[in-house]
C-alpha cells in the first residue's frame, strides 16, 4: 500500500511522534515488505509541490502531529484548511488517519477536530490513534500501535473493495435494543444488522431493555461493601447476557438531550455494584441512533462525547456513532466494527484512556475501603505510582542547550527503534470473556480470584 505521511510536527525530525512512525515503517515496510511510507515534511501549513504530489500517489494519508493545547498543532490546522479550501479534488474520498503523540490532557478535542475536518471534506475518516509521548516505549504501547495500523490498513483496502469482512474467528455480538417502546424503524435497523453480522460469521442475540424488570438504583451503597445489589430483579441476568462472552455490543436507541435514554441509564446506575473496575468491559462498541420530537444537530456531536467519555472509562472501544437513516453508511459502521475485531484492536484504544483512567484513581483511591477490587485494578495499573523529579532537571537557558535536550530524550526511542528485531507480540484479547464479569468483582471484594479453567 502506497501510504503518505504528513509529518506535522513542529520539531520535525526531533519529533516523538515521527519516531512512531518509522516504528510502523520498520515493521510494515522493512520486515513484512508489504507497505511503501512517503514520509514529508509538512510543518510549515503550505502544501508544497512534494505534498501534493505524494497525497495524489497515495492510498492512505496520515496525518503525524503532536497535540498542543488540546487541539492540534496551528500549522497542522492551517494545512487542514489549506488542503480543503484549495485541493479539495485531490484529497476527496481519500482514506485518512490521524496518529498523536501527546502528554494525554485533552488529546480528544484534537481528534474531534481532526474527525470533524475529514468527514466535513469527503475523506474516509479511519479511526485515529492518540499515544501518550512514553507509550511505545513499552511492548503494550508497541502492540497497540501495531494492531491500530492493522487496523488503518484494513480499512483502506475496504475502501477501496468495499467487500464484507469475514470475522477472523467466531464471535459474539449483542444488539441491545434502549428505547422505552418499540420504534418500528428502531425495530428494522436491528434486524439488518443481525443478518448483518450473521452474514459475517458472527453468533447475535438481541436484547429488548424495556422487557426486563430493572428498578432504579437508590444509592443506598449496600452493594459497596459486598458487591450485590439489594434488588432481586432482572438487572443481573441481563448484565451477564450483555457482557459473557460478548466481543462487541451495538446499542440502538433514541437520542435524548444527548443520550440513549432513561430506560438505558437506569441499567447503567446499576452497574455501580460492580464498583468502577467491574465494567473493564473491553467489548468493541457502537451507538445506533434516531433523533427524537425535541432534537438539535448539536446533540449528536455531545452524544458522540459522552460515548467516548463513558467507553473510555470502561477500557472498551467505541467504534463510532451512527444515525439509523443511510442503510449504506450502517452497513459500513458493522463492517467497520469487524475489521476492528479481526485487527485485534486493543479495547483499551482510544483517547481519554489514560486521562480518565488516572481521573478514575484519584476517586477510586478515596473509596478504597469500601471498594477493594476497584484499588487492586488501579494499582495494577501503576496509577498509584508517584513520579519521583528527576535531580538532573535543571533550566535550559538558550537555543542551543534546548536542542540537546530534545536530541537526549529522543535516545531511548531510537534507541528502541534500532532494537526492533521482532514484530511485536499480540497478546490474547478479552481472555475473561468467559468469565462472569459480576463473580469477579465479588470474589475481588472477598480479595480473592478466580480463574478461568
Ligand atoms: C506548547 C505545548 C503544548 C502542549 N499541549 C498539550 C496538550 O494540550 N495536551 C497534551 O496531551 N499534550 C500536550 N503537549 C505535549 C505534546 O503533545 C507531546 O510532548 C508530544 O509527544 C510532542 O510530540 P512531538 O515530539 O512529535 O512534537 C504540549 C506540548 C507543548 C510544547
Amino acid at each position: 500500500m502506497k501510504i503518505c505521511v504528513l509529518n506535522c510536527s513542529p520539531k520535525d525530525d526531533l519529533s516523538i511522534t515521527l519516531q512512531t512512525i518509522l516504528y510502523l515503517k520498520k515493521w510494515y515496510q522493512e520486515k513484512l515488505n508489504e507497505d511503501e511510507f512517503e514520509i514529508i515534511p509538512a510543518f510549515s501549513g503550505t502544501v508544497t509541490e512534494n505534498i501534493e504530489e505524494a497525497v495524489r500517489k497515495a492510498e492512505l494519508i496520515i496525518m503525524s502531529g503532536a497535540v498542543f493545547h488540546f487541539d492540534v498543532h496551528s500549522s497542522m490546522g492551517e494545512l487542514l484548511d489549506m488542503l480543503s479550501d484549495n485541493y479539495h479534488d485531490l484529497i476527496k474520498d481519500k482514506p485518512v488517519t490521524f496518529l498523536s503523540t501527546s502528554g494525554m490532557l485533552g488529546d480528544t478535542m484534537a481528534h474531534n477536530r481532526f474527525e470533524l475536518w475529514a468527514k466535513r471534506n469527503d475523506l474516509k475518516y479511519i479511526n485515529s490513534l492518540s499515544l501518550e509521548s512514553m507509550e511505545i516505549l513499552s511492548p503494550t504501547g508497541r502492540e497497540e500501535l501495531f494492531c491500530w495500523f492493522k487496523y488503518t490498513k484494513a480499512m483502506a483496502e475496504y475502501y477501496k473493495s468495499r467487500t464484507m469482512p469475514k470475522a477472523k474467528t467466531k464471535g459474539r455480538v449483542v444488539l441491545m435494543d434502549t428505547c422505552e417502546k418499540e420504534i418500528p424503524k428502531i425495530a428494522s435497523a436491528i434486524k439488518a444488522a443481525k443478518l448483518r453480522f450473521e452474514a459475517s460469521g458472527f453468533e447475535t442475540e438481541v436484547i429488548t431493555l424495556r422487557e426486563k424488570d430493572i428498578r432504579h438504583c437508590t444509592g443506598c451503597q449496600c452493594c459497596f461493601s459486598n458487591r450485590t445489589c439489594v434488588f432481586n430483579d432482572d438487572w443481573e441476568k441481563t448484565f451477564e447476557k450483555l457482557y459473557l462472552n460478548t466481543d462487541m455490543i451495538v446499542f440502538f436507541g433514541e437520542l435524548h438531550y444527548a443520550t440513549l435514554g432513561n430506560c438505558y441509564k437506569t441499567f447503567l446506575e446499576r452497574h455501580a455494584c460492580l464498583g468502577r473496575s467491574g465494567i473493564e468491559d473491553e467489548v468493541i462498541k457502537s451507538y445506533f441512533f434516531i433523533l427524537d420530537d425535541k432534537f438539535d444537530r448539536e446533540d449528536i456531536s455531545a452524544f458522540k462525547i459522552n460515548c467516548e467519555t463513558f467507553d473510555g472509562l470502561n477500557c472498551s472501544y467505541l467504534s463510532d456513532v451512527c444515525e439509523i437513516d443511510n442503510n449504506e453508511k450502517m452497513q459500513e459502521l458493522y463492517d467497520k466494527m469487524t475489521i476492528a475485531y479481526n485487527s485485534d484492536i486493543m479495547p483499551q484504544n482510544g483517547f481519554l484512556k489514560n486521562g480518565i483512567r488516572t481521573g478514575f484513581a484519584k476517586v477510586a483511591a478515596s473509596v478504597k475501603n469500601r471498594c477493594p477490587g476497584d484499588y487492586s485494578y488501579f494499582k495494577n495499573l501503576g496509577c498509584y505510582d508517584t513520579i519521583q523529579a528527576s535531580p538532573h532537571i535543571q533550566w535550559l537557558d538558550n537555543a542551543e542547550d534546548a536542542k540537546k535536550d530534545r536530541e537526549a530524550r529522543l535516545i531511548p526511542f531510537k534507541m528502541t527503534l534500532s532494537h526492533l528485531e521482532e514484530l511485536p507480540a499480540v497478546t490474547e484479547r478479552r481472555k475473561f470473556k468467559s468469565l462472569s464479569v459480576i463473580e469477579r468483582q465479588r470474589a475481588a471484594a472477598r480479595g480473592t480470584e478466580i480463574y478461568n479453567h
